[in-house]
């Protein structure tokens, strides 16, 4: 499977900690369904587009270029291959690139051109062309355009670009070496394109270009704007190496360029600093990884979000910062201009310009006040205002966050992807839900989040309600799509559910008080030996909840060294009567002064002499079957009236990838009753298979064995068969009347265990390495060393407790999972 398919999927909650929030859940790729597509053959799935009435997701990969059901991307409904022919390969190859990996058609552009056809560009070997595609035949139409300037010739290479009315906007690199950096727009009418110079762009990495409409009532006085987003390496600050800077930079669409200076070239561009950084703790993000402008109708006014990191990120920080639309229209509308000067003959200098400002205000859209002036069309601007804007590209003030600073400062992470949506919770409130990832590319639905990686395309739900099986589970997600509905007794999609009696419980500051959950009854019985260990399981979801254990219904002393508590268990050394007894596992989360808790394991621990319990199988169904069933709805709520966006907890969640994650077993949620009960079906099988190894006869046969072994090295030391190895054997009957011995009797203690252990059994059953859950303590850190294994270190410890003598009985347990784990 692809890499991108081991990926987790966060929520993060406002929590005010040191440097933000963390993320309260994580799910990993196992523990949800996520749709994939993926072509044999197939790489570079890097250009998405998603037409939600058509219900298509449009996917451009190497050479190819998909129409995939969005509701279920592992439909393909349509495909057109775009390969670059021998000829030009070879003269690709000829100009010192690679045949197999760059001189090849890399799809770049994928923009809606009208309803029956798709433009489309590729690198084409170096030589980037752009079609139509017609989306009835789902053929290209041949048009062989010529590609330059809309899509880069380098497949390596930065590149944005957007389709405004026919007219296709784009950031990328204009020659074959990649180092002329253009934003243009390629029109028939009105071509236009940046000026190749340094203030213009600056070695620049495209990220991002969106349009913002001018108002509808501002009755054509404004002009709809296309902001481009990069990062490019700075001229106005001083620094040693290369300083990169985050920009945003805006053009007009109804520039037309100047009549003698700048011909066919933006008159309107400007760029300025986007600034996001927590001056307090002096952490700057100087570089745009992505960004995402949330536009409904609900907003007074368009958001900008962008993810950065900072230049030299080894500790790896990632943030996300917000912006008003109208703080950036200030910047470029009311703000200073930078100015360069030389300084020593060569070294130049950039400051602010206070000088006298030409009118009209350079770089300004054609609006009322110039048409006042009789200046129709930047055709007419005069040569003093088009000098000035070449020359002054560069605004001084920089684009502030909202608030002045970012919204979500996460460490170890490199987020590189942003999507947001708007929300409206059941209570009317709206809010802004970031969708953060380390993916390539990311597109978003109604009800799904869409990424591209090299290897495939992933399908993600916005949430993942049903995964959470309590109702205050549910509610401390505080997840605005979910919500607990206690007739079903369920966690429900909000705009999955057509019900239309919404008496659900949705708490987004997290008050669960409402919740009524029944009380987990029943417990998983152990008994033990004394002197051994117990491992009581208990996995907690929640990052921000704590884990309380109780014995006799008193808090449990953890740090006492009798105890150690791990991620996922309670380890109990020496056990003796005194710790026979009931055990509860409880999570606490405090939530505003309020805690909540609740119980998730229980176990009965009891000393030996009892051949075997049973569990008692009460089951609060938890989960409801059948979840899987999608509908359709439009209802992500971007309609409505309540024009209000909550500055509240900004809720995230976060797709990311991990590639350091083995197969463990492991991988414990929130226990399902449903399949402990399920379960309950195989033990009498087991328990009737174990039985024949019953304790006593397991020691008869050891003890027989061993008389047996020292009878005939007696005998043959006796009759000095080995005479150099009796002293040996002294030495090591005197060994072996501990150490052997001890192994073999927690190894005996283990399989006894199982005798009683239906959850251990369970845990190594069935076809498919199921989630493990927390049914009872494994045992095989008794017969490695009395050394206490991790969870990562299960397949190792097997490996190590194999290969040690005496063992035999160890492995009946192993053999079982091996015969029936994987
Ligand atoms: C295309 O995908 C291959 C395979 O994963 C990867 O090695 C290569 O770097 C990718 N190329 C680009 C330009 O993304
Ligand atoms: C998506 O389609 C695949 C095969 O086309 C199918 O196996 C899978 O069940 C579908 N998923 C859903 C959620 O319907
Ligand atoms: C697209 O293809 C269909 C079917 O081949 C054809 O009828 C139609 O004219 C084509 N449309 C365009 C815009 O070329
Ligand atoms: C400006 O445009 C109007 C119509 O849009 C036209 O009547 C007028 O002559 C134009 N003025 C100039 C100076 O071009
Ligand atoms: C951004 O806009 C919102 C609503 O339009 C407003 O409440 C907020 O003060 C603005 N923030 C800044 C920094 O301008
Ligand atoms: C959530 O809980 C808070 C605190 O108890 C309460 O003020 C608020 O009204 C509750 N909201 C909803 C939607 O129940
Ligand atoms: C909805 O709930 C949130 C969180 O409890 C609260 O802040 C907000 O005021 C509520 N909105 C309405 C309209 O009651
Ligand atoms: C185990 O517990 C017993 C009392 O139950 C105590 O005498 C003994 O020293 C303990 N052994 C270890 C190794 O702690």
């Amino acid at each position: 499977m692809a890499l991108i398919l081991y990926g987790v999927v966060s929520l993060f909650l406002g929590m005010a900690t040191t440097l933000g929030p963390v993320p309260r859940i994580t799910w990993e790729h196992k523990e949800v369904h996520l749709e994939h597509f993926q072509e044999p053959e197939t790489f570079n799935y890097s250009t998405l587009l998603l037409n939600e009435d058509k219900e298509i997701l449009y996917v451009g990969a190497r050479e190819v270029i998909f129409a995939l059901n969005s509701l279920n991307i592992s439909e393909k409904k349509q495909e057109v291959f775009w390969k670059v022919t021998e000829y030009q390969k070879t003269r690709c190859a000829e100009k010192g690139k690679s045949k197999q990996t760059e001189c090849l058609n890399y799809i770049r552009v994928l923009q809606e051109l009208n309803d029956a056809s798709l433009y489309v560009c590729g690198t084409n070997a170096f030589q980037p062309i752009c079609d139509h595609l017609n989306l009835t035949s789902f053929k290209l139409v041949g048009r062989n355009d010529d590609g330059k300037g809309r899509c880069p010739f380098d497949p390596a290479q930065s590149y944005t670009s957007v389709m405004v009315d026919g007219d296709l906007y784009s950031g990328t690199s204009y020659n074959f070496l990649g180092s002329e950096p253009i934003i243009s727009r390629n029109s028939l009418q009105n071509p236009l394109r940046t000026e190749y110079a340094i203030p213009w762009l600056n070695e620049p990495n495209f990220i991002f270009a969106d349009v913002i409409r001018a108002d509808p009532d501002s009755a054509g006085e404004d002009d709809d704007k296309v902001y481009f987003f990069f990062t490019e390496v700075s001229v106005e600050y001083e620094f040693l190496g290369k300083l990169m800077i985050p920009r945003i930079a805006r053009v007009c669409k109804g520039d037309q360029g100047g009549h003698r200076t700048l011909q066919k070239k933006w008159t309107s561009y400007l760029k300025a600093r986007l600034l996001c950084s927590v001056p307090d703790k002096n952490l700057f993000f100087n570089i745009v990884n992505d960004v995402f402008i949330l536009k409904t109708p609900s907003l007074k006014e368009p958001v900008i979000y962008g993810v950065f990191t900072p230049q030299l990120n080894n500790v790896g920080l990632s943030a996300v910062c917000a912006y008003n639309i109208s703080t950036v229209e200030d910047v470029f509308v009311k703000g200073k201009y930078m100015q360069s000067t030389t300084v020593e003959q060569s070294h130049t200098k950039w400051l602010r310009y206070n000088g006298e400002i030409p009118k009209p205000r350079p770089g300004a859209c054609i609006n009322k006040e110039s048409r006042a002036e009789k200046i129709n069309t930047t055709l007419n601007l005069p040569d003093k205002t088009l000098q000035f804007v070449k020359d002054h590209p560069l605004m001084d003030d920089s684009v502030t966050p909202i608030g002045d600073r970012p919204r979500l400062v996460k460490r170890d992470v490199k987020y590189t992807q942003i999507v947001v949506d708007q929300v409206r919770a059941l209570n009317g409130t709206l809010y802004d839900v970031m969708f953060i990832s380390t993916g390539k590319s990311n597109g978003r639905g109604n009800q799904y989040l869409y990424a591209g990686s090299n290897a495939g395309v992933v399908q993600s739900p916005v949430a993942f309600c049903d995964k959470y099986s309590t109702c205050v589970d549910c509610v401390l997600a505080r997840d605005p799509y979910c919500a607990w509905n206690p007739h079903a007794s369920s966690c429900v999609h909000i705009f999955k559910e057509s019900e239309t009696e919404r008496d659900w419980i949705q708490n987004i500051s997290g008050d669960a008080s409402s919740c009524s959950d029944k009380v987990r009854e029943h417990s998983l019985q152990h008994t033990f030996k004394h002197g051994s260990t117990a491992e009581l399981k208990c996995s907690q979801k929640s990052n921000l909840a704590q884990v309380v254990w109780k014995f006799k219904d008193d808090v449990l002393k953890v740090e006492s060294p009798k105890y150690r508590l791990l991620e996922k268990a309670l380890l109990i050394f020496n056990l003796s009567e005194g710790d026979s007894g009931v055990y509860q596992c409880l999570s606490e989360e405090e939530v505003k002064n309020q805690k909540f808790s609740q119980v998730l394991a229980k176990h009965v621990l009891e000393l030996k002499k009892v051949q075997h319990t049973t569990l008692s199988p009460t089951q609060p169904s938890t989960r409801t079957e059948g979840n899987g069933e999608m509908l359709k709805t439009s209802v992500v709520a971007t309609e409505g009236s309540a024009a209000h966006t909550s500055t509240a907890p900004i809720v995230s969640v976060a797709t990311s990838r991990i590639v350091t994650n083995p197969i463990v077993p492991d991988l414990m949620s929130t226990v399902s009753d449903m399949e402990h009960s399920n379960s309950l079906a195989e033990v009498p099988e087991k328990t009737l298979f174990l039985k024949s190894n019953d304790n006593s006869l397991l020691m008869f046969l050891f003890l027989f064995f061993f008389v047996l072994f020292l009878c005939l090295f007696a005998y043959n030391c006796y009759n000095g068969f080995l005479p150099d190895q009796c002293l040996k054997f002294r030495s090591a009957m005197l060994l072996g009347k501990k150490k052997p011995k001890t192994d073999f009797s927690d190894c005996e203690q283990s399989v006894k265990e199982t005798l009683v252990e239906p959850g251990s059994l369970m845990t190594q059953s069935g076809d498919h390495p199921k989630p493990a859950h927390d049914t009872g303590y494994e045992t095989e850190a008794d017969c490695g060393n009395g050394h206490v294994q991790h969870d990562e270190e299960h397949s190792h410890s097997y490996k190590e407790v194999k290969d040690k003598p005496f063992d035999v009985k160890c492995e009946l347990k192993f053999a079982d999972s091996d015969a029936e784990g994987d």
